[in-house]
């Protein structure tokens, strides 16, 4: 598959801008995305990327999309599946912010701010002149999926787990989460235990990832609160100018599907989101 092959705006059917409430987010709203994407801001756009799926030319990508610093971290990886995984990533990243941002893929510039979260650069010139300064985004990748999320004029933050490969996840527990949340993860029964756990932790990650801090945000600061109705909040205070507690934040689940957890935060109390599959 070539990489303008690759492309979904190509060849996909229209698909209606789907505001979704908490709680209710299901692998049947992941939609083919419209031609024409319009990302107001206070909207979120989450994109779910399969990375193992067969017939891509992942050298292509490689080639053709990736930037030299990229290409290098592909060739770096011991085990062949998590350089392909890495690169197609990569290049889906590139190819999803250049349909916002309307450059080629390989146009996309980023910078990495002092804490390690990559931005868009700015300055990529448009011959329409919407303006790409305030696009946002984040990226996660675990096993065979990768999620993006963009956003206009706010901070966004993504995670996405497969939850295999882990066995300590009750010493993960003890380390980094908040009295609260080991309360909550006390009262699960076995059945629920680890479903609970990610939902947890992907929410976590994803609002750290939001502020960019990452796991040295400290983790045991703030609290994730799960509710009746399965929908998530934010307490606790983890930096002076972002009191979680004030209301600003809001973090949903994601559900990416079978096997995968996933969590979205966002600095805007009630985002609209549209979540998109990448189609290629
Ligand atoms: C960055 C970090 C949040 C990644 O989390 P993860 O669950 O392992 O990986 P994810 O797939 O969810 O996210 C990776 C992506 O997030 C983005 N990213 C990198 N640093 C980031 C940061 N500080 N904030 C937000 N996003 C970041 C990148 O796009 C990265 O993609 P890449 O691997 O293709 O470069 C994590 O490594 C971290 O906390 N780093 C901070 C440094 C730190 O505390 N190190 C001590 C570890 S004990």
């Amino acid at each position: 598959m070539t990489t303008s092959a690759d492309d979904p705006s190509a060849s996909t059917r229209c698909a209606p801008i789907v505001t979704v409430p908490d709680g209710a987010i299901d692998a049947r709203i992941w939609q083919p995305p419209p031609q024409d994407l319009v990302l107001a801001p206070g909207d979120v756009h989450v994109w779910r990327i399969e990375l193992d799926l067969p017939g891509v030319d992942v050298a292509a990508l490689n080639a053709l999309v990736l930037a030299p610093d990229e290409r290098l971290r592909v060739a770096r990886f011991r085990r062949p599946i998590d350089g392909v995984r890495f690169c197609v990533a990569r290049a889906r990243l590139r190819q999803v912010l250049a349909r916002y941002a309307g450059c080629a893929p390989g146009d996309v510039a980023f910078v990495v701010d002092d804490l390690g979260k990559p931005h868009l650069a700015t300055g990529i010139d448009r011959a329409d002149g919407l303006a790409t300064a305030d696009l946002a985004f984040n990226l996660s990748h675990s096993g065979g999926l990768a999620l993006v999320a963009v956003a206009r004029g706010c901070r966004v933050g993504v995670d996405v787990e497969t939850g295999r490969g882990h066995n300590d996840l009750a010493a993960i527990a003890v380390r980094y989460f908040s009295p609260v949340e080991q309360t909550y993860l006390a009262g699960q029964s076995a059945d629920g235990w680890r479903d609970a756990f990610f939902t947890l932790w992907t929410a976590k990650e994803a609002y750290t990832k939001a502020i960019g801090a990452g796991l040295s945000a400290g983790f045991t600061r703030f609290d994730v609160d799960v509710h009746a109705d399965g929908s998530l909040s934010l307490g606790g205070t983890i930096a002076d100018a972002d009191d979680t507690s004030t209301g600003a934040w809001s973090v949903r689940r994601l559900t990416p599907g079978p096997g995968y957890c996933g969590a979205l935060a966002v600095d805007r109390p009630s985002p609209s989101l549209a979540c998109w599959r990448w189609t290629a």
